[in-house]
């Protein structure tokens, strides 16, 4: 079932900035495991603009899964979370999300129709039991219960062309083994448009993608972004990608955003000591091919019962013990729309 359970009753009101479809403050979401408990994201904040696309990075095992499945409302029954995620319905209504039953009518109707989520594994997001069509047409019939059964058809028919899905009258009534991983993904993306939602969560989209159809996906969903007007919050590992798609950039470690800017910001002057890490384990072009690529020692640790301190500070080669390992650092900003959770930057930033 999807639910996530509150610590207490929370407001369903919520303020939101006239420009801002989404507003996440201050969220927390903890895990329970048999004796522990996870701390998977503590205190995200990030704001998204109509038609921004929001780049969500980090390691593997940072929280930007559990961070969207929150907004989505398909976390499992053994997390609880705290804070604000304010969304501003297509009505114009603000709603805090967290208030929401996430099992309950209200979050159903915005779950697809409002919201929207790709995921990583194509495969696992249709059932290998019924045709593709069939599967495209449920969201509408769900949604907008009175659209006509030939007119539900006409409309995913459209829906696959937008997505150069070819010769979709064919591809209407066939299974999902009968496509290819690509299509797919582009059978997914129109699945998620195909009530037009506002906002979209893409988790690691073309992961599972080779590299050619990588590029025509990513290349579709600008297209499709720039026609719907949609915001998009892109999870992902690969910092190309991001470059390429994304008008802002959140880095995420161990539940926290540590460094926050636009493209420019965190590709130019990235300030956090795992920003520049991340950045400095790229490939370049014109680099010696006998050079080793730089490495971040050690790994994501898990977040269990975790104190207050740096979540970086074990691997942190500039860490100042004593101050980074007790106590949890603010995030300071550095210039407009770029900011930093590091005490380095008192002093001029990490060298
Ligand atoms: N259902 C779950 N039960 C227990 N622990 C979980 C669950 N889901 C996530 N976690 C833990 O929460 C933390 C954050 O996980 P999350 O899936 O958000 O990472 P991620 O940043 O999306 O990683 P990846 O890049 O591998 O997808 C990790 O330590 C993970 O092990
Ligand atoms: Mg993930």
């Amino acid at each position: 079932m999807w639910f996530t359970r509150r610590k207490s009753p929370l407001q369903r009101e919520a303020s939101i900035s006239p420009e801002n479809i989404l507003e996440v403050r201050d969220l927390k979401v903890n895990i329970n495991v048999d004796d522990y408990v996870l701390n998977a994201v503590r205190g995200v904040s990030f704001s998204m603009k109509k038609g921004e696309t929001l780049g969500l990075v980090g390691e593997s095992g940072c929280g930007k899964s559990v961070t969207s499945k929150t907004v989505l409302g398909i976390n499992p029954s053994n997390c609880t979370a705290e804070g604000t995620i304010a969304f501003r319905k297509k009505n114009g209504e603000i709603v805090n999300l967290l208030s929401l039953e996430q099992d309950g009518d209200e979050f159903r109707a915005i779950r697809g129709a409002e919201i929207a989520m790709i995921f990583q594994e194509p495969m696992t997001a249709f059932s290998p039991l019924y045709t593709i069509g069939n599967q495209l047409g449920e969201i509408i019939r769900l949604h907008e219960p009175e659209v006509g059964k030939a007119a539900v058809r006409d409309r995913v028919l459209a829906m696959l062309k937008k997505v150069g899905i070819a010769n979709p009258e064919k591809r209407i009534d066939q299974y999902p083994h009968e496509f290819s991983g690509g299509m797919l993904q582009r059978a997914l993306i129109a699945m998620m448009l195909c009530c037009n939602p506002d906002f979209l969560i893409a988790d690691e989209p073309t992961t599972a993608l080779d590299v050619t159809i990588q590029a025509q996906i990513l290349e579709l969903m600008k297209s499709l972004q720039r026609e719907f007007g949609m915001s998009i919050l892109f999870i992902t590992h690969d910092l190309g990608t991001v470059a390429n798609m994304c008008d802002n950039v959140a880095v995420m470690y161990l539940g926290e955003i540590v460094e926050y800017g636009s493209v420019q910001q965190i590709f130019h002057n990235p300030q956090h000591p795992y920003t520049r890490g991340l950045l400095r384990s790229l490939p370049k072009m014109d680099q010696n091919r006998e050079e080793k690529l730089f490495v971040i020692d050690g790994m994501v640790p898990l977040p269990v019962n975790m104190k207050p301190c740096c979540g970086f500070h074990e691997r942190c080669t500039v860490c100042i013990k004593g101050r980074c390992d007790v106590a949890n650092i603010d995030l300071m900003n550095v210039e407009q729309g770029h900011s930093v959770r590091c005490l380095r930057m008192e002093e001029g930033g990490a060298r």
